[in-house]
């Protein structure tokens, strides 16, 4: 059995912070996480099971040069990653964002992912309740639920590690079917 692959954007580190701490809670099940700017599709491909987050930056925007990030990331990478077939995989997503700051397009990056894995033709797991956020306005939701884990660094990381707990119970036995 290969592992779960684990890839993220970050501007200012928080975003990598949850994604070394979800590696460190799956343990020998993931690799350690990558981020995108390091990466490439085919590094991505190779996992049938992947845990992807992205913050939202800018305005609703994924992290990268145009969202006013340092450096390259999602808003880069995910181009090359559109279009490429995903049938077969298992994705679970997670996002950061600040509903204070950001209430009107909170966590909107986050429909960004979830739209390329949805057309590629994999499965998405994971969504999560909007119950416990307060925000006027989110892209990020389907079906009355956001399409994965929300994580507020800014006002809500006192609950960080039990959402990351819950979340991965709920995702881990469906990423490990298929990786
Ligand atoms: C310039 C800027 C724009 C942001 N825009 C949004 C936004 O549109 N929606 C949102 O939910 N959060 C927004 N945020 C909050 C970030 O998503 C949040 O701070 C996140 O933790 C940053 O993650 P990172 O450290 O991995 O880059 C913004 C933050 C900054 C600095």
């Amino acid at each position: 059995m290969s592992k779960i692959g684990i890839f993220f954007g970050s501007d200012t580190g928080n975003t990598r912070r949850v994604a070394k701490s979800i590696a460190k809670k799956l343990g020998e099940d993931a690799d350690a996480p990558v981020d995108v700017k390091k990466a490439s599709v085919d590094d991505l491909l190779k996992y049938n099971a992947l845990i992807l987050g992205t913050p939202t930056l800018g305005d609703g925007e994924l992290p990268g040069l145009d969202a006013g990030a340092s450096d390259e990331s999602w808003a880069e990478f995910l181009p090359k990653l559109k279009g490429k077939d995903l049938s077969g995989k298992v994705i679970a997503l997670f996002g950061l964002g600040d509903q204070e700051g950001y209430g009107h397009e909170f966590v909107d990056a986050l429909i960004f992912l979830y739209d390329v894995a949805i057309e590629g033709g994999a499965k998405v797991v994971g969504f999560w309740p909007t119950d416990g956020y307060t925000f006027e306005k989110s892209n990020a939701i389907v079906d009355d639920q956001f399409v994965g884990l929300v994580i507020d660094h800014e006002n809500q990381s006192d609950q960080t590690d039990e959402r990351l707990d819950a979340w991965l119970e709920e995702v881990k036995a469906e990423l490990l079917a298929v990786a």
